[in-house]
């Protein structure tokens, strides 16, 4: 692996521009891998004693959720400052030192840029705030006149994605009740003016900042959202995306996308991931177009139920997308907006849906079931060809939380539902290392504070330690497959061809040399003809591939 700190740009050109074309992401969620100095919180020390962990899992880089200063109203998503660590995590020397140490192992590390809204304490919305309607200030948000004789309605009724009015009233600097300004998701989090030059200007810079830092590439957050029609006219509940929506994948956001690109390819081997959860899938695969993201994430394949057919219809739209603009594919099982793999395979109804998790979260879950099919799904998911997301604790089929005390909840989704929406504190729980009893190692020792959100006390049988030597876990599913999959070309990027194969399985050939197979189905079914086992998620019937299993085979000569 060459060395990968900071280089300049000139010989960053030099190393492998196409990494990220194969890569196993690791998407780090700071606040709950690891704490190292005992408040309860993970820390960016607490990832660099875990480093190592992580380089012998195998993946290629990592993905850090946002990890700058906060006031935390919605987990970092709420930026205070881009330019810096979050007091809590850490400093950024730490950051510097992480992403060279990371580096040496041969790891690349992606961040999470939020372009679309900042923190009400962003000093440019102190600002704003401070200076008169109409000023250059507020002309960075959408601030407006409220409708009625006295101003005291919302300018429209456009409604939050976290619930409740997309619009919160200021105080003017005189005391008296002023404009409105627009928030898609919490007051917290002002929106910006992307039609503003300032806040494409100072964007630009943003990125320029991480990469010369080393950054190895940005995820992009809620990257429709950006390009807003000025007329902010109404919509209805049920208006599609696209150019006729005010705020939702408009075709104006793509210029946005073509200038980060640009400030991309001015550094060698960087690449821009859109977070875009749209339906249309032929309109998701503009964002991949010439001069723009390199990858979207898949969001169609995360919320697919476990179902042969449709899964192949979602693996072959996926690919039938990409290919125009030659972007190789992303595959996502699970992250920290959604509920965790393990969970939601082992319920009834194995789709996910965001606006529905209050009803996914009323079904029983059968956890065994839940975890066959987890590690069913992992083989799938990593020999599809392109690169892959890995949420931590997926690899220690972590299950989802459900049943996290009220006044411990930290979402604001739970918040501004009242309780109608659980949240997504039950996929962020901190994750158990080692030993018999909460924190199982996530803080350094006893009497230390306690992790943000409690962990159940059964994942004493989920933590690393217990995972470590037992040849047939979950961690060593994850390893075994990252490993094989790292030294197979045939994996990763490429083609793939399906393989006739029984109702309710998927088999398919990866090159000449690596054969997958999954049986969705209730029956066992005939293993594809193969020149041997690389790894099976779990054990064979004989000759016989089981329901709710999957094989990686080396195929016939
Ligand atoms: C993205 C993030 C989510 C966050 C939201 C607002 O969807 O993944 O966690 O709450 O954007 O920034």
């Amino acid at each position: 692996m060459p060395d990968l700190r900071s280089a300049p740009h000139a010989s960053a050109v030099a190393i492998d521009n196409v990494w990220w074309r194969s890569a196993a992401i690791y998407q780090l969620y700071v606040r709950s891998f690891a704490d190292s100095d005992g408040d309860g919180i993970g820390d960016l020390t607490g990832v660099r004693t875990r480093l190592s962990y992580l380089a012998d899992l195998g993946i290629d880089a990592i993905w850090f959720n946002p990890w700058y200063p906060s006031p935390m109203s919605d987990a970092g998503y709420d930026i205070s400052d881009y330019r810096d660590i979050e007091p809590a995590f850490g400093t950024l020397a730490d950051a510097d030192a992480l992403i060279a140490e990371a580096h040496d192992l041969g790891i690349r590390i992606i961040i999470d840029v939020v372009p679309n809204h900042g923190s009400d304490r962003h000093p440019w919305f102190r600002a704003a705030l401070a200076t008169a309607p109409g000023s250059a200030e507020r002309d960075r948000f959408w601030f407006r006149p409220g409708r009625g004789p006295d101003g005291a309605l919302p300018p429209n009724g456009w409604q939050s994605i976290f619930g409740g009015p997309a619009w919160t009233r200021v105080t003017e600097p005189d005391g008296s009740a002023g404009e409105w300004y627009l928030h898609l998701f919490a007051p917290e989090q002002p929106d910006y003016n992307w039609s503003n030059p300032e806040v494409r200007a100072e964007f630009d810079d943003v990125l320029r900042f991480w990469f010369d830092r080393g950054a190895d590439g940005i995820r992009i957050d809620s990257a429709a959202l950006l390009a807003k029609d000025a007329a902010l006219p109404e919509i209805g509940p049920d208006a599609p995306p696209g150019p006729h929506h005010p705020y939702s994948d408009r075709d104006d956001v793509h210029e946005i996308y073509r200038r980060w690109r640009a400030v991309a390819d001015e550094y060698g081997g960087r690449v821009l991931i859109g977070e875009i959860w749209i339906p249309d899938a032929v309109r998701l695969a503009r964002y991949v177009g010439p001069g723009e993201l390199h990858t979207v994430f898949n969001f169609p394949y995360l919320s697919c139920p476990w179902d042969a057919a449709e899964l192949r219809a979602v693996i072959d739209n996926t690919l039938a997308l990409n290919a125009p603009a030659a972007a190789p594919a992303t595959w996502v099982l699970s992250n920290h907006d959604v509920d965790r793999i393990v969970s939601r395979l082992g319920r009834a109804d194995t789709a996910f849906d965001l606006q529905r998790r209050s009803y996914f979260h009323s079904l029983p879950v059968d956890l065994a079931l839940g975890t066959r099919r987890a590690r069913a799904a992992a083989l799938l998911t990593m020999a599809l060809p392109g690169s892959v997301y890995i949420y931590q604790g997926e690899e220690l089929g972590l299950w989802e939380v459900q049943d996290i005390p009220p006044g411990l909840r930290q979402d604001p989704i739970w918040r501004r539902s009242n309780g109608a929406d659980p949240g997504r504190d039950g996929s962020r729980v901190p994750l158990p290392w080692a030993g018999q009893a909460a924190p199982f190692g996530f803080s350094p020792a006893e009497g230390c504070g306690r992790p943000w959100l409690p962990q159940p006390a059964r994942w004493r049988e989920l933590t690393v330690e217990a995972q470590a030597g037992g040849a047939g876990s979950m961690l060593n599913l994850y390893r075994a497959a990252l490993h094989i999959r790292r030294s197979e070309p045939a994996l990763g990027d490429g083609s793939m061809t399906w393989l006739a194969a029984a109702d309710g399985v998927l088999a398919f050939d990866r090159g000449a040399r690596v054969r997958c197979a999954v049986n969705l189905s209730r029956r066992p079914a005939p293993l594809p003809d193969n020149a041997g086992l690389l790894v099976a998620s779990g054990p064979l019937d004989g000759g016989l591939l089981p329901p709710d299993c999957a094989v990686w085979l080396r195929s016939p000569l």
